[in-house]
């Protein structure tokens, strides 16, 4: 064996029951190195999760209220981690289809997603060893998204939709995009304040968590807190939303629950195109459920290269589901969040994919996240283009904004805040 892949062979993987910020908890993962490097991670998890998503594994029974992971941990410690000791770091392919492979199933669901996705991220932190990137051309540093305000699984305001966000598409440096996001999100917190709604609570994500009976209303509220930080909208800062529409599907079609209307999916789209044109919108992900593909190529269709739509319960970061998009023109960005698949290559790979048909990407958090930042760093050498952690409070979100501003500030590495430019479609 030569000495390089003598230094990057895993001597020891150990797996632990820890807690998500949302208290569930999840499994962290340590992995040591021969030459003395070590991954130590904490899986993430969703709770508007996608119908095809890997499965996570969970106990059942009376403790955690059936969310713990001793399941999962055990398969670590007594089956992933064992098989893995003794392979090459260095080599993630390798140890992630092996990985799989020991699974033996599409979505991880014999193993647990949360106990593969453990060991592979330990693996490539381990390896990575906080390097960001290797070539010597300047790093772009993603374009941040923003949640303002919470609806749906996130939030108990009421409101359907689940995320409204801002992205700061006018702002040249990461610390610009950072304090123009806190800009907005204190601006938007006094005008609800100033219409006597209680906006104070902190949802899931971060975010406001105001009780509208109006999905609209968030919408006026947002591009209201836009304008009163004194940035202008669509200009400095644009509107994104989440509608995480698979929760609002059934067999007729859309539920809006907080306003009591059931639209079938023609007449939400008419309501989804209308809040495009009345608003700064620049950005819709999950506008109609993962199984209504006819509906998404519509949007899409209608919209054109003027806004992105970006698949996340749609493609689960998956890359055959991605496939199928590109192929019926389903959506033109995609969010990769890398629990949905369970293993750091295919999630790679979907990024890879979705670059070579000029798809966007959006590296993702889960609603209940961690303490980590290997997110903000896989984003970074994935070069996706933007990222999207939650809000500007709760260290678990901000934890990642730092990370970014980390890199920023390090007088070692060239990097430049990417640029918002027109979706270039294949
Ligand atoms: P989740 O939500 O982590 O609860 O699935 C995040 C999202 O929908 O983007
Ligand atoms: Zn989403």
């Amino acid at each position: 064996m030569n000495q390089a892949i003598d230094a990057s062979v895993v001597t020891s993987v150990r797996a632990w029951e820890a807690l998500d910020s949302r208290g569930r908890p999840t499994v962290a993962c340590a992995v040591e190195l021969a030459d003395g490097r070590c991954g130590r991670v904490v899986v993430p998890s969703g709770a508007s999760t996608g119908t095809y998503e890997a499965v996570e594994l969970r106990d059942g029974g009376p403790r955690y209220g059936g969310y713990g992971v001793r399941k999962a941990v055990a398969n670590v410690n007594a089956v992933l981690g064992p098989a893995v000791i003794g392979r090459d770091a260095a080599d993630q392919r390798d140890v992630d289809t092996y990985l799989r492979d020991l699974d033996g199933t599409d979505t991880l669901s014999r193993l647990g997603a949360n106990a593969v996705l453990a060991v592979s991220l330990a693996v490539w932190s381990a390896a990575s060893d906080g390097t960001i990137s290797e070539s010597t051309q300047p790093v772009g540093l993603p374009l941040p998204m923003f949640n303002i305000i919470s609806g749906g699984a996130h939030a108990r305001g009421g409101i359907d939709v689940q995320d409204l966000l801002v992205i700061p598409i006018g702002a040249q440096s990461v610390a610009d995009a950072v304090e123009w996001g806190w800009r907005v999100r204190r601006a938007t917190e006094e005008v609800a304040s100033a219409r006597g709604l209680t906006a104070g609570l902190v949802a899931d994500e971060g975010g406001l968590g105001p009780v509208l009976r109006k999905n609209r209303d968030a919408l006026n509220l947002l591009v209201d807190g836009i304008q009163a930080s004194g940035l202008a909208p669509g200009v400095d800062v644009a509107m994104a939303i989440d509608v995480a529409a698979t929760q609002l599907a059934d067999d007729d079609g859309y539920w809006l629950r907080c306003e009591d209307r059931r639209l079938d999916p023609q007449e939400w789209l008419a309501v989804l195109l209308e809040w495009i044109d009345a608003y700064p919108i620049c950005s819709v992900e999950d506008p109609f459920s993962d199984d209504d593909w006819e509906s998404w190529a519509e949007l899409t269709k209608a919209v054109g290269d003027r806004i992105q739509i970006i698949g996340d319960d749609l493609f689960v970061t998956h890359h055959a589901r991605l496939e199928r998009g590109i192929a019926e023109q389903a959506a033109n960005s995609v969010l990769v969040k890398p629990n949905q698949v369970g293993t750091v290559t295919d999630a790679a790979t979907v990024v890879e994919t979705a670059h070579a048909h000029g798809v966007r990407t959006v590296v993702s958090a889960r609603s209940g996240d961690t303490e980590d930042v290997w997110l903000t760093d896989l984003a970074v050498r994935w070069q996706a283009g933007q990222l999207k952690v939650g809000s500007l409070t709760r260290s678990e979100r901000t934890a990642k904004w730092n990370r970014l501003l980390e890199l920023e500030a390090d007088p070692d590495i060239d990097t430049a805040l990417r640029r918002w430019e027109t979706i270039q479609r294949r």
